[in-house]
C-alpha cells in the first residue's frame, strides 16, 4: 500500500496553502526557474497544446505556454482551491481531477508537464504508475512529458555519507516506503501536517518503464542554486519522456 499514515488528504493541505502559494513559490525561484529553463530549451518549437497535471495555481504552466506561444492550455489539479485559481487565468479548460484519474477526452497534448514533485504526493506506486499511464494516453505521438521529483539520493541536500548509507540500505533491502516523509508545513499562522514521497532514481525509472514511457533526457537540478548535472545524485530528478523512439 505505502501511504502517509494519519495525515489529512493532500487536497485539504493544498486548499489551505492556495492563498499563500504564490508567495511560497517565489521563495524557491532559483530551483523553479532552472527547471523551467530546461523545459523551454528542450520543448519542441512546434508544440501547439500543453496540459499541466498538478498545476497548482496555474501561473507556472501558463507562463511556460506563453513563452512558447502555445495557445491551447489545460490546467488540472486535485485541490478545488487551486483549480479555482487556475480558472481565473482563462485557459482553454480546467480539470478538477486527480493525476491518477485523468479524464477520458479526445484531445491529445504535445506537451504535458507535472512539476515540483506532484508524483510524490500520490499515495503509492500503483497510483504513480496510473498517473504516468494516463499522461501517456493523453500525449500526442510527437509529444513530450516533463516532470521533476524529489531525490532521496540527493547529495547536495543530504550529504555524501547519508546518501551512501541510503544507497546501501536501499540496495540490500529495498522498501519504497522509506521515501515517505511527513513534516509540518507552516502555512500563514498555522502548522499543517503534510507529506511527500522522495524517490530514488531506480524507483522512478521503474515507474516510468511500467507506464510504457521512454526517457529522452534526465538531469539533476540542485534545489538551492539551480545548477544542472548529468550526475543524478546531485539534485532533484528532472525527466523528459516520450512515447516511443521515433
Ligand atoms: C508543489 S505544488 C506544484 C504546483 C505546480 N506544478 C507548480 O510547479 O507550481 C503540488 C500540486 O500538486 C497538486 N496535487 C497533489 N496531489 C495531486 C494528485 N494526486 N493529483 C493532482 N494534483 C495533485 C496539489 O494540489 C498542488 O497544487
Amino acid at each position: 500500500m505505502g501511504g502517509f499514515g494519519m495525515n489529512p488528504p493532500i487536497s485539504n493541505i493544498y486548499d489551505a496553502l492556495a492563498p499563500y502559494y504564490r508567495e511560497y513559490a517565489r521563495k524557491k525561484t532559483v530551483y523553479l526557474n532552472a527547471v523551467d529553463r530546461f523545459i523551454l530549451d528542450n520543448m519542441p518549437g512546434d508544440a501547439e497544446s500543453l496540459l499541466d497535471v498538478g498545476a497548482g495555481d496555474g501561473v507556472r504552466g501558463m507562463a511556460l505556454a506563453n513563452q512558447k506561444g502555445i495557445k491551447y492550455v489545460v490546467l488540472s489539479d486535485l485541490s478545488a482551491e487551486m483549480a479555482a485559481r487556475c480558472r481565473e487565468l482563462n485557459p482553454a479548460d480546467v480539470w478538477h481531477a486527480a493525476a491518477e484519474k485523468l479524464p477520458e477526452v479526445e484531445r491529445r497534448f504535445d506537451i504535458i508537464i507535472c512539476l515540483w514533485n506532484v508524483l510524490g504526493h500520490i499515495e503509492n506506486r500503483a497510483g504513480r504508475v496510473e498517473a504516468l499511464t494516463g499522461m501517456r494516453r493523453l500525449l500526442s505521438d510527437k509529444g513530450n512529458i516533463f516532470f521533476d521529483v524529489n531525490n532521496r539520493h540527493n547529495t547536495s541536500a543530504y550529504g555524501w555519507w547519508k546518501v551512501f548509507g541510503r544507497i546501501c540500505i536501499d540496495t540490500i533491502q529495498p522498501d519504497e516506503k522509506r521515501g515517505d516523509a511527513t513534516f509540518d508545513w507552516k502555512i500563514g499562522n498555522e502548522s499543517i501536517p503534510a507529506m511527500g514521497h522522495l524517490f530514488t532514481p531506480a524507483e522512478i525509472e521503474g515507474i516510468i518503464k511500467d507506464s510504457g514511457l521512454l526517457i529522452k533526457t534526465k538531469i539533476a537540478v540542485d534545489y538551492h542554486n539551480g545548477l544542472l548535472s548529468t550526475q543524478l545524485l546531485k539534485g532533484q530528478l528532472l525527466y523528459q519522456l516520450v512515447k516511443s523512439e521515433k
